[in-house]
Formats: structure tokens, C-alpha cells, sequence
């Protein structure tokens, strides 16, 4: 199959997953289930669903990899609504749409972040039961990139870092590898854990999550200042106004690419001592790096 074609089925999964896994709109009470569906079904790349689909198909999983990779994009989705809140970010628009406190309100999207984030170590309490070892296991693994360590400590990073003037690139480092590196590092690892890779294997899974999390990441800063609103359905231009500590920032944009591209390299590479038909990751790494939104 066509990368395209390959990426839109797993795709179409993880939307089936998550549509089937969530609670409906008309959970009581109404108004936080709308929103988390709000939210979570209103668009979005589906990076790291996909990214724990492929690794699971790497070793031919037999267990189903699809719980876990929607609590992925849980964690994922509630980690963008708090990111928009006026005392974060302060974003009107992600995935081209009104962000959810516009959409609801501030205290709304409060909860159905805090929601999404219990929601995520439900599917995998309640999916992985028949299999108690790898349901600790991804618990540990995705509370571990989800924590205090990682995203938020990378999130928190990223705000103490607003406005300053004399951010070295080591810290810049620190809040790209746990604010973004991290999740997406979780997301291959919980694939291998599905298919059983040994432990050798999820190193290598992690190297390769740890350099395309820097790789986005840096990406992600570069077309904050040089693409346009529409085509990325969130407000461009608001790193340089925040005064955020990001790659172009601290690098120039021509040294950003590099970067992005370096690292994006150094993933590629880790993959090849994977078993299994590595085309489509191979693929998708690369699409990542060439992205438009
Ligand atoms: C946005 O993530 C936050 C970052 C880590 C840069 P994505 O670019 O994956 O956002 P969606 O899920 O596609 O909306
Ligand atoms: C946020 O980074 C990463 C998260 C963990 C949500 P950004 O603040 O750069 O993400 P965007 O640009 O708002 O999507
Ligand atoms: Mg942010
Ligand atoms: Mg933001
Ligand atoms: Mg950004």
C-alpha cells in the first residue's frame, strides 16, 4: 500500500477507536462529554496512534494496540486544551477550529482536560486486564512521559522560559525532549510493548521517539514563524509575541531545519535494526519532517 493510503487506514482506525472508546456526547453530565469529544474528535494529525499502531505491526502484535494508542491521543488532546488556556499559551484556534474554552468555557475545558487525562489510564485499566503485566507496564510507561518529569515539567519549562532573554540551548533541549519528545517516544514504546519487543528493541524505539519528538518539535516552532494561520488551524506567529524560547528563536531559522533535519536523520537511522517491514514509519518520520501543518 501507498504511504497515503497506509496512513489515512490507520487513521481511520484510531477515529473509529476513539469515537467507539469515549464516552458519547450524552453522557451526564452533557455539557463535559461534548466537550471532550469537542475536542478530541475535531481533528488532528493522529501522530501518536499512529506511531503506536505501526510499532505494535512492526512485531506482528497480538494484542490489540488500539486502547492504548487512543489513551495516547488522550493524553495528547488534553495536554493541547490546557495548553490554550489564557494563563498557557492563550490560543483561540487548534485543529481549525474554536479552542475548547473559546467553544465552552475556561472552567469547562479545564475539566474535560483533567478528563481526558483520567480517561487514558481507564481504556488502559479496562482494555488490558486479560494481560495485568503489559496494563502495569503501559501505565507506568505513559504516566511516566505524561508526568511531572516530563510533559508537564517540559510545559512548565517552556513557560518559565517565556520572555527570557538568556535561555541557553541546553534548556531549550530540556523542554523540547519532555514537553513533546517524551509522548511521542511513549507512543512507539507502547506499540513495541503490544508486539513484545525485547528490551534492546525499545531502546532502539526510544532513540528513534526521542529524535523525532525533537525533530516535531523544532518543526513545529519553524511553522509558528513562517506558515500561515489557515494551514496550520492554530494561530501563527504567537511564539516571537510570547517571547517563547524556541529553536528559531535561539538558532535562526536556517539552523532550526538543520536541526530538524539532523535529528529527523538520527531517527531513520535508529529504525533499522527493527525487525519487521519498517516502510511505513520510515514514511511517516519523514512526512513529519516535511510537513505544512
Ligand atoms: C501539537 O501537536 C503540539 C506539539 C507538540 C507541537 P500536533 O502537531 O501533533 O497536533 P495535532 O494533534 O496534529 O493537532
Ligand atoms: C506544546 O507546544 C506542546 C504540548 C505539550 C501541548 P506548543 O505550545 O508549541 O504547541 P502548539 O504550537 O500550541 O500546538
Ligand atoms: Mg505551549
Ligand atoms: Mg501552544
Ligand atoms: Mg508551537
Amino acid at each position: 500500500m501507498q504511504f497515503t493510503a497506509q496512513f489515512q487506514a490507520y487513521r481511520d482506525r484510531v477515529e473509529q477507536g476513539l469515537d467507539r472508546l469515549i464516552p458519547a456526547a450524552t453522557t451526564r453530565p452533557a455539557r463535559l462529554h461534548e466537550a471532550m469529544r469537542y475536542a478530541l474528535l475535531g481533528g488532528g494529525k493522529r501522530l501518536r496512534p499512529v506511531l503506536t499502531l505501526a510499532a505494535a505491526d512492526l512485531f506482528h502484535a497480538k494484542t490489540d494496540a488500539l486502547p492504548v494508542a487512543v489513551a495516547l491521543e488522550c493524553v495528547h488532546t488534553y495536554s493541547l486544551i490546557h495548553d490554550d488556556l489564557p494563563c498557557m499559551d492563550n490560543d483561540d484556534l487548534r485543529r481549525g477550529q474554536p479552542t475548547t474554552h473559546k467553544k465552552f468555557d475556561e472552567a469547562t475545558a479545564l475539566l474535560a482536560g483533567d478528563a481526558l487525562l483520567t480517561l487514558a489510564f481507564q481504556l488502559i485499566g479496562r482494555h488490558y486486564a486479560a494481560a495485568p503485566a503489559l496494563g502495569a507496564t503501559l501505565t507506568r510507561e505513559i504516566a511516566d512521559a505524561a508526568g511531572s518529569e516530563q510533559l508537564i515539567g517540559g510545559q512548565m519549562a517552556d513557560l518559565l522560559a517565556e520572555k527570557k532573554t538568556d535561555a541557553t540551548a541546553g534548556e531549550l533541549e530540556f523542554i523540547h525532549l519532555n514537553k513533546t519528545a517524551a509522548m511521542i517516544t511513549a507512543s512507539l514504546v507502547a506499540g513495541g510493548l503490544c508486539g513484545g519487543a525485547s528490551n534492546v528493541q525499545l531502546e532502539t524505539l526510544r532513540t528513534a521517539g526521542r529524535h523525532l519528538g525533537l525533530a516535531f518539535q523544532i518543526t513545529d516552532d519553524v511553522l509558528d514563524a513562517t506558515a500561515d494561520t489557515a494551514t496550520l488551524g492554530k494561530t501563527a506567529g504567537k511564539d516571537a509575541r510570547a517571547g517563547k524560547t524556541t529553536y528559531v528563536k535561539l538558532h535562526g531559522l536556517d539552523a532550526a531545519r538543520k536541526f530538524a533535519r539532523q535529528h529527523t536523520d538520527t531517527a531513520l537511522t535508529a529504525l533499522v535494526s527493527l525487525p519487521g517491514d519498517k516502510a511505513f514509519l520510515t514514511a511517516l518520520i519523514e512526512s513529519m519532517a516535511g510537513r505544512a501543518s
